[in-house]
């Protein structure tokens, strides 16, 4: 059933249809933009448009209209700081979705026992730096202390409840946390979290080739070389394949001549992004350039199925299936969805961020 329903996208997003018959199978939703932190790399540091969080019943309505198959529960804000954030998980859970989210870790503690009582599938906390003074620098002040304490508090609860969410570190890889790749599979290993996730940093200036313009890439290759080497020893599982792949792919071509990841991005045929005041993007890379990428609110433009199949989401695939993209966030994309990763993703246990659950 579940198989079926993931399945279901597959022939129109390999087609390359502009409007699908068939609705995304996995949804981003933007539940709050509230947050108790402002990173360094988050667009947060650039600019806030308003704290608010979205009432239960829309959360609801946007997830029955497009009824998922992955949820993850985020966009900019704190996702532990709605106050149903865990009526909306298990509404998603009870019409079979797959749900998780990334978060700081900072409520770990507090929130425990409803956090391995919500169903959510899959607990992301947040690195950008793995030494206790550059987690705190890049990630507005937060401690690793606190972070690590409350990654306790939840395998504990878990233990003594009999269920919980996976717990995972999703590592943002700056120029400044880059260093320490190898560090996060040390603490990963340390604090009992199984795998890690890097993610490369999206930064204004945009990337190439899936790997951050500016890093050296001699640097990056003794790091991924020095963190796979420690995550096979210690048992931790990683995405570290990946990027050693990219590193083999890019070679020393100069950044500004990389080649584009081969293939065609998928993610506007399985995937859609619902900001917290209903509007639609086609990403969830489009919320770090808040004024692109906007295609059409739900109820003030039309019905979630007329704005899927709608001219603005049909003009993106068209785009996308031409190999010409007009969004420059996806002209510089880090991730490009391709049906080689999704591929990599299917075989492997540590999935790109927007499907897992
Ligand atoms: C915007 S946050 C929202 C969830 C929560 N507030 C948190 O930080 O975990 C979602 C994810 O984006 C990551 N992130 C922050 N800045 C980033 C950047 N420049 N590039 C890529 N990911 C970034 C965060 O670390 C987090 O894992
Ligand atoms: S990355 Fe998350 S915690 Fe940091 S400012 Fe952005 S939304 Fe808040
Ligand atoms: S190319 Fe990148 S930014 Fe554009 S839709 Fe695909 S994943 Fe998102």
């Amino acid at each position: 059933m579940a198989a079926a329903r993931a399945l279901r996208i597959l022939p129109d997003a390999l087609l390359a249809t502009t409007a699908p018959r068939a609705r995304p199978v996995h949804l981003h939703l933007e539940h709050t933009t509230l947050c108790d932190h402002v990173c360094s790399t988050c667009i947060r540091a650039d600019r806030i448009d308003g704290e608010v969080h979205m009432p239960l019943a829309e959360a609801i309505a946007h997830i029955d209209a497009i009824g998922p198959q992955f949820l993850s529960l985020n966009g900019i804000g704190e996702p532990l700081l709605h106050p149903q954030w865990d009526d909306i998980v298990k509404h998603a859970v009870g019409r079979g979705a797959r749900v998780s989210f990334a978060t700081t870790g900072t409520h770990f503690r507090a929130q425990a026992d409803r956090i391995c009582r919500s169903g959510l599938g899959l607990l992301k906390v947040s690195f950008h730096g793995a030494e206790p003074r550059t987690f705190s620098r890049l990630a507005g002040g937060r401690s690793l202390d606190v972070v690590l304490d409350g990654i306790a508090a939840v395998q504990e609860a878990k233990a003594r409840l009999g269920r919980g969410p996976e717990l995972r570190i999703n590592y943002v890889v700056s120029d400044q946390s880059l260093s320490e790749v190898p560090e996060a599979i040390r603490v990963a290993r340390a604090a009992g979290v199984g795998a890690v996730y890097f993610k490369g940093a999206l930064v204004p200036k945009g990337r190439r080739a899936g790997l951050c313009a500016s890093h050296d890439i001699d640097q990056l290759r003794a790091v991924v070389r020095e963190a796979k080497a420690l995550a096979a020893s210690g048992g931790v599982d990683s995405n570290l394949d990946q990027w050693q792949r990219e590193i083999d792919r890019v070679g020393d071509t100069a950044p500004d001549e990389r080649p584009p990841p081969p293939g065609r991005c998928l993610v506007p045929w399985l995937s859609v992004f619902v900001r917290v005041d209903g509007s639609l993007l086609p990403c969830c890379n489009c919320t770090f350039r808040p004024d692109e990428g906007k295609l059409g609110t739900v109820g003030v433009d039309g019905t979630f199925a007329e704005l899927w199949r709608g001219p603005g989401f049909a003009a993106l695939r068209g785009e996308v299936k031409g190999g010409e993209y007009s969004l420059p966030i996806c002209q510089h994309c880090p991730d490009p969805v391709t049906a080689t990763q999704a591929a990599g993703a299917v075989l492997h246990s540590v999935w790109p961020g927007f499907l897992n659950g």
